[in-house]
């Protein structure tokens, strides 16, 4: 099951992305993404779990023929609305996609790996899609650094100092048992905890060959305590870029 079907939980990740956090993420991604994407813009790139479609709807800008899916009807809903000139699907990326094989040059997966139920079968579909010696970008969150993991927390004595939250970390191997995965961000907001080396070994395993990792850094600091702050000082994203070899 996706828990971004559940209506409440697609409502409050929509109301994420356009919190002041939501909008320094979504630019410190766009920013990490551009440079590994490709040069030429008739090239066909798909945006997987493409959620409220923020990103294709940027990417469509230079690239006019980028498809979207998602298996959230709520998150397409709301896509459809924003950028009508998208081809925006509700799919699982676990079932049977209905594309051909080798049709795309690039594959961007954004920071819903970890939240796939089956990693196994949707990284082997994302792979049958893409062109040999194309490309797959996945950005997702550091399990090592970030929630459930990472907690930004501040005593009361910290507090009272005025000073900021600092990053405290829970036991990494706890959150490898946990039943289905799940983890509650609030109470809204379901996610799963995957450790990083599974991931990893679950898209060697599905066929590509890793090329590039990269950390999510903000090269600026924030006086106020905010995503810029946080990412200036823990990468608390990760870029992970894989090529599909040819035979
Ligand atoms: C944290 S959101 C990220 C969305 C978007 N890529 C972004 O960067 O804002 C995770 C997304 O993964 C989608 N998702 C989870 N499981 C899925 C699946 N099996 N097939 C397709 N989408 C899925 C959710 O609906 C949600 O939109």
């Amino acid at each position: 099951m996706n828990f971004y079907e559940d209506k409440e939980t697609a409502q409050q990740f929509i109301e994420f992305l356009e919190s002041p956090n939501g909008v320094i993420q979504k630019q410190i991604l766009l920013e990490t993404l551009e440079p590994h994407l490709p040069r030429a813009t008739n090239s066909k790139i798909l945006d997987a779990a493409c959620g409220t479609g923020w990103l294709a709807g940027k990417l469509s800008k230079t690239y006019p023929s980028l498809e979207a899916f998602d298996s959230s009807s709520a998150l397409i809903d709301h896509a459809r609305k924003e950028f009508p000139n998208i081809n925006f699907q509700i799919l699982d990326a676990g079932n049977t996609l209905p594309y051909a094989d080798n049709t795309f040059d690039t594959v961007v997966l954004s920071m819903a790996s970890h939240d796939l139920e089956n990693q196994p079968k949707s990284f082997a579909n994302l792979f049958r899609i893409l062109k040999p010696e194309g490309t797959l970008i996945v950005t997702l969150a550091n399990p090592y650094y970030s929630f459930p993991v990472g907690m930004w927390k501040r005593g009361i004595f910290r507090a009272l100092l005025g000073k900021k939250p600092r990053l405290k970390l829970r036991p990494y191997n706890f959150f490898r048992n946990l039943q289905d995965r799940a983890f509650r961000w609030n109470s809204r907001l379901t996610s799963r905890f995957y450790p990083l080396s599974e991931q990893i070994n679950n898209l060697l395993g599905a066929g590509f060959a890793l090329t590039h990792m990269e950390d999510l850094v903000s090269r600026t600091d924030s006086p106020a305590f905010n995503a810029t702050y946080q990412l200036h000082r823990f990468p608390t994203i990760l870029l992970l870029k894989f090529k599909k070899p040819l035979e």
